[in-house]
This record gives C-alpha cells, structure tokens and sequence, in this order.
C-alpha cells in the first residue's frame, strides 16, 4: 500500500513550479522602466571607469526592490565586460539584518576573499581593522566594487559604515580600486535617522518604488505564469482576481505571486485543469488565514488572549469596545484557556497600545463631554473568525 501512497498523483499544473518560489530571480523585469532607467543612469559611470554614484532604493515590501537590483547589477556586470574602459566590476550582496557594522564589514571582506580563504575573524579585531582589511582586500584587487546592502535599516548603528564606506577613495584608504553603495530599505523614516552627511552621500540618488496597481500585478502575473505553469491552465479572470487582491491590499507583487502558487495548488487538489477565480478565491482565504497565524504566534500569551477577547467582542458586533470592557472578556478568555490573568487596567492598556502599533487593532479616540473626558476604543484589524479559529487550533497543540 504504502509504495502506492502517491501513484495516482500524475497530473500537474505546473511547468516549472520554482519559478512561483521566493528564491527565483526572474530574467525578465516588467513594468518598472522609469525606476531601471534611473537605476541605470545612477550607475553609468562605472562604463567609464569613473566613480559609481551611491544610489539608496526604498519603497515597501514586495515591489520588486531586490529582484530588479539583482537584475540591474546582472545587466551591468556583462555591459562591463564588452567594455574596453570600464575597470573590472566585483558585485557584493550583504542583507543587513540585525547585523553589526563588524559582521556586514566581515562579511564582505569573505566575499571578496572568496571560500577558498582564510575567512576573516568572527571576533578579537576592531571595526575600524575590519575595515582596513576591506580596504586591502579591495586594493589588491582594484576595479570597481559595488556593496549592495539589503535592508540596511536593520544594521545597528548604520552612521557609522555609511559614512566610512563612501569616502573612502576620497579619504584615501583606497587608491587601486573605487567603490559605490547601494542601499536597500522598506523603512522610509529611516531616511531620518542617519546623520546629515550620511544622508548625503548614501542618498545622491534616490530611487522610490510604489506599490504596484492591479494592471501592473496582472502582466507581472502573466509573464510568471506564463513559464511557470503549462499551457491554457489557467483564466486570465483568475490571474486578473488574484492581482486585484494583492493590489487592493498591498500592492506587493511576492503576496499575487504567492496567489497564483496557492491558486495552483487548490486547482491540483481539486482535480482541475485550469486555475480559476475559485480556485484564487480560496488561496486568498488561505494565504490570509497563514498570514494572520503567523503575527498571532509571535505574540506573547496575554497579546494573543486579548486580541482572542477583541475578536469575540467583534463578531457579538460590540465593538469599538473601550479598554475596560475588553478587559472584562479578557479576563474570560484567559480563564477559559486557563491562564492566570493580567490584574490590573494599565497592563491591558499597554497591550493595547502594543497591538495598535502592529496594525492588529484600530484605535479611534472618543469625547464624553466635560466629565468624561476623552478615551480609546478599539477594534479588530484582521478577520475575527481566522483568529478565533487560530486561536483554538493554537491552544489545541501539543505543548
Ligand atoms: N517588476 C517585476 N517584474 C517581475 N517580477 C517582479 C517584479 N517586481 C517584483 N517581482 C517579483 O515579486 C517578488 C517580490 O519582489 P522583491 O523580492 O524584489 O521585493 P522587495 O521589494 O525586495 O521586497 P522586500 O522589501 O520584502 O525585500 C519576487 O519574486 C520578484 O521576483
Ligand atoms: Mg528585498
């Protein structure tokens, strides 16, 4: 029985399933011309072998920041080589999560030093050796290097390598080779933080990349599908249902992918030979219900039990609830799943807060008047049902 366990599963609607994956770097960037015509201007003079501009890329998730980088630095790579006077071109890629300027700065010297060699020490130098070490390396190379730092938000005290980094031809510490930074970040406040010469120089050119619109998710959905999945096995109103989707919630092209993908397979489930718009109907129900499982569990406890309680609050319809009467079925909820409860208003009150910020809840503020002075209400951002449901499947685990 057991070797039979998956012979009936024959049919599949996908060519090549890796291409809907997150790690697939598309060969093929669609509508985002005017953001790689700036990307290519910004970077024209490494043909001529002069110094590249520093070039800071933001918008939010999903819109195509790392996939047209990568392709960009692709295209210039091999433009560099049927060039007689552009130098060598040494592209370096670091994502910069929760890193420090040592482990990024580490990080690229192995890079450039490659796997063959003796990596740089985790520990027992300082940053500023580090760095010289970057320098040499660099150096005794020459050419031209591109550092393209991905979320560079997350490095902790980024003033510190923004602003060594692109000086340093011009301070000297580098005379064979030139050197450009590129910054990646969905953080747009982050701008604001950096010190007034860092913003400078990393932000010469800026690119912004807005959310994608329906039309533009759906052709960026129609070249994926396209070789993604076989011929005729989808509609285009599905491809369309799925973009709408996305569009109408975040404009992130990786969330209408992930529709597709997950379109995809409920069509394979249900035995079908084409997605279509109910197929898309149920990914988004699907890929919603992972999303909000996944903020739910990075909650602490007490989180978790008080947007269980906003949730029961929401579907007998009493919300907007104040932070006293979410208290009280609060402490319900915790009873019920046998938790000893939050005692006091202002500990539920900072949860609150805490939740507000997430995007969890939405807080509007009210005014009783003279006497009752003014107080929150708040209700539930996300879907009551799915978080009650993951709620239940959550508690039901074995611990
Ligand atoms: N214009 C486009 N054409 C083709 N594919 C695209 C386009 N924009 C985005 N994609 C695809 O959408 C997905 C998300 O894009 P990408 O990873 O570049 O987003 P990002 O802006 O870097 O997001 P994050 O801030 O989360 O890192 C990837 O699979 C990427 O290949
Ligand atoms: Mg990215």
């Amino acid at each position: 029985m057991n070797e039979d366990l998956f012979s009936d599963i024959t049919d599949t609607l996908f060519a090549n399933k890796a291409i809907l994956s997150e790690e697939y770097q598309p060969d093929e960037i669609v509508e985002r011309e005017d953001e790689i015509d700036a990307f290519r201007s910004a970077l024209k003079d490494v043909l001529f072998g002069r110094n590249p501009s520093n070039v800071f890329i933001y918008g939010k998730t999903g819109v195509g920041k790392t996939a047209v980088t990568e392709y960009i630095m692709t295209a210039l790579k091999a433009e560099v080589t049927r060039r007689d006077d552009a130098d060598e071109l040494h592209v370096h890629f670091r994502n910069c999560n929760d890193d420090t300027v040592y482990r990024t700065v580490r990080a690229l010297i192995n890079s450039i030093r490659g796997d063959d060699c003796e990596p740089f020490p985790e520990t027992g130098h300082s940053t500023a050796h580090a760095l010289e070490t970057l320098y040499e390396e660099m150096d005794s190379n020459g050419g031209t290097y591109l550092f393209v730092l991905d979320e560079i938000d997350h490095l902790s005290d980024p003033n510190t390598l923004l602003y060594e980094l692109p000086r340093a031809r011009a301070n000297d510490h580098l005379t064979a080779s030139r050197v450009g930074v590129i910054g990646i970040s969905n953080n747009y406040a982050f701008r604001s933080s950096l010190s007034p010469k860092v913003k400078d120089t990393l932000m010469e050119k800026e690119i912004a990349f807005s959310p994608y619109d329906a039309d533009e998710l759906r052709s960026i959905l129609t070249t994926r599908a396209e070789k993604a999945l076989i011929e005729d096995a989808w509609d285009d109103s599905a491809i369309k249902l799925a973009a709408a989707n996305a569009a109408k919630d975040t404009g992130s092209a990786r969330q209408a992918i992930d529709l597709l993908r997950e379109g995809g397979d409920v069509a394979e489930e249900n035995g079908a030979t084409k997605i279509t718009d109910e197929h898309i109907e149920v990914a988004v129900d699907r890929v919603q219900r992972g999303r909000v499982e996944n903020k739910l569990r990075d909650q602490t406890m007490h989180g978790q039990l008080i947007l269980e309680a906003l949730a029961k609050l929401e579907v007998s319809g009493s919300t907007p609830a104040k932070s006293k009467h979410v208290q009280q079925v609060y402490v319900r909820v915790a009873e019920s799943r046998r938790q000893e409860p939050l005692t006091t208003l202002k500990s539920i009150q900072n949860h609150l807060a805490d939740l507000t910020m997430l995007g969890f809840l939405e807080r509007t503020e009210h005014n009783e008047g003279r006497a009752g002075g003014a107080h929150y209400q708040y209700e539930l951002a996300l879907d009551p049902t799915i978080v009650i449901e993951t709620r239940d499947a959550i508690e039901s685990e074995p611990t």
